[in-house]
């Protein structure tokens, strides 16, 4: 079962969907608070700059953080819990876009 799932994911991310950096610029209003309107992060929030960073790598950061074995932050954990494939995949082009 877990082999079957480890191989939905990686396929539903490989080949999945196209990604729409408009929808994850809405979606990235509720970051802002912490990384800041242009990606560049806050250091009273220690929350990273993001702004620029490669879609794949802010896509597996996410879901990182989501499954909360590798890496954990309470903090940030209530913003992204609920986010879908397709809500990271859209704010990963959108983040990844910004200069
Ligand atoms: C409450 C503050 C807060 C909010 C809101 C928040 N984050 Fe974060 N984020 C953090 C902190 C703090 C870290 C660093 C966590 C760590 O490394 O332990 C982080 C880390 C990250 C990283 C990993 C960066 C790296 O280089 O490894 C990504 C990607 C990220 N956030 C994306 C988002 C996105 C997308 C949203 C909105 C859906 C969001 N964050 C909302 C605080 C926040």
């Amino acid at each position: 079962m877990k082999l079957i799932l480890a191989i939905f994911f990686v396929f539903s991310f490989s080949q999945g969907f196209a990604q729409d950096a408009a929808r994850g610029k809405g979606l990235y209003q509720k970051c802002i608070a912490c990384h800041g309107e242009d990606g560049r992060g806050n250091a009273a929030e220690e929350a990273p700059m993001i702004a620029g960073q490669f879609d794949w790598y802010i896509i597996s950061s996410i879901e990182a953080f989501k499954l909360g074995a590798e890496r954990k932050n309470p903090k940030m954990l209530p913003f992204i819990k609920d986010l879908s494939n397709a809500d990271i995949a859209d704010l990963a082009a959108y983040i990844s876009s910004m200069k």
